[in-house]
């Protein structure tokens, strides 16, 4: 089976929400206005320390600590942000150089990359376009699928973006395979985690100033689909995540990537990995960048929880089904936090 694809709000449907923004708008459009008890304002937001893990060690003596360090905020928040990764200064700078250079190209450049039929290995779009999105999201984005990473891979990505995406997309996926191999074996069966990437997604996202931060998201709450997410941000702020019944601001760190649990490695893990719910809010005054790397397994993969985990007192959790039958319950919905994606998977 395919891997099922978004319906995307092109350009010519609803324009693209920077060339809204570049016309001087003083206040947000009706379509992204969300109800009072929905909106950034509606619960306090805290400021918090979020785990921070330094993956130097992960290669040498003291291996056991940063896999421990990587467990636990696997099991507690499902979130975290890594320093020392290995990712050079230099990949990161030109990957958010050729960022900001597609978005800043004439509407008609990016408009050819919009999506037509399915399967198209490049989407430009804006919102999030679920099938049934109520309320529009403060976002643009462009969504680059890599399969197998090859020459081949770029071919139909936008020319500025190439060279800077394939290298991105090499060094990213690397810090992936580092964490899931630690997660694996603090499970005690080496690398069943890796062995479940399939493919992964490459996203630029780009949340433009808003007039009216307070009363819409650059993507309301949600988790990720997949196994893992390797991001990074610039230094505007935005991103929240939902913890102990609290959203915490998370503080940028230069050079970092934020790294949170998707929903197929709470599955596998049978729940002991929980995947991070987030969201993001726009600035008022400045135009923010965000490039997660989403690794997932193929579409026709099947996911269970890990059968050596299940016992006694461990009873499954979670039915078996397909990736790609997980990611089409996704994309038919707004997003609207973790508990409805994963209500798809769980055992009632
Ligand atoms: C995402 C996401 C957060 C951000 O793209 O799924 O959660 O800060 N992004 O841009
Ligand atoms: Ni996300």
């Amino acid at each position: 089976m395919a891997i099922p694809q978004p319906k995307v709000f092109s350009p010519t449907e609803v324009g693209s929400l920077k060339s809204l923004v570049d016309t001087g708008i003083k206040e947000i459009p009706d379509a992204y206005v969300r109800p009072e008890n929905e909106r950034p304002t509606a619960t306090p937001v805290y400021t918090e320390s979020i785990p921070v893990i330094d993956l130097h060690d992960l290669d040498g003596p003291n291996r056991q600590d940063t896999v421990s360090a990587i467990t636990k905020s696997c099991e507690e928040w499902g979130f975290f942000q890594v320093v020392n990764h290995g990712i050079p200064e230099r990949v990161m700078e030109k990957m958010v150089e050729a960022h900001h250079r597609f978005f800043e190209q004439p509407e008609e450049e990016k408009a050819k990359y919009k999506a037509e039929g399915p399967q198209k290995p490049v989407i430009y779009g804006t919102s999030f376009t679920a099938k049934d999105e109520r309320i529009l999201e403060w976002r643009d984005f462009l969504l680059l699928m890599i399969g197998e990473l090859n020459a081949q891979t770029a071919e139909c990505w936008p020319p500025v973006i190439q060279d800077a995406g394939l290298e991105y997309a090499s060094e990213v996926r690397k810090v992936a395979v580092k964490v899931l191999a630690a997660l694996s074996e603090s499970i005690g069966i080496p690398t069943i985690l890796e062995k479940m990437m399939g493919y992964e997604r490459v996203v630029l996202n780009y949340y433009p100033p808003c007039p009216n931060p307070d009363m819409t998201f650059g993507l309301s709450s949600h988790s990720d689909v997949g196994l893992l997410t390797v991001l990074l941000q610039d230094d505007v702020g935005g991103l929240q995540v939902f913890h102990n019944d609290r959203w915490v601001a998370v503080q940028p760190i230069r050079n970092a990537f934020v790294i949170n649990v998707g929903d197929m490695l709470q599955v596998l893990s049978n729940g002991r990995f929980q995947s991070a719910e987030h969201r993001a809010v726009p600035s008022s005054s400045q135009t923010r960048i965000s490039i997660p790397l989403f690794s997932a397994p193929k579409s026709d993969t099947l996911i269970e929880p890990i059968p050596e985990l299940i016992n006694e007192d461990n009873p499954v959790k979670y039915k078996s089904f397909t990736f790609g039958e997980y990611v089409a319950y996704f994309l038919n919905r707004s997003h609207s936090g973790k508990d409805d994606n994963l209500a798809f998977a769980k055992i009632s």
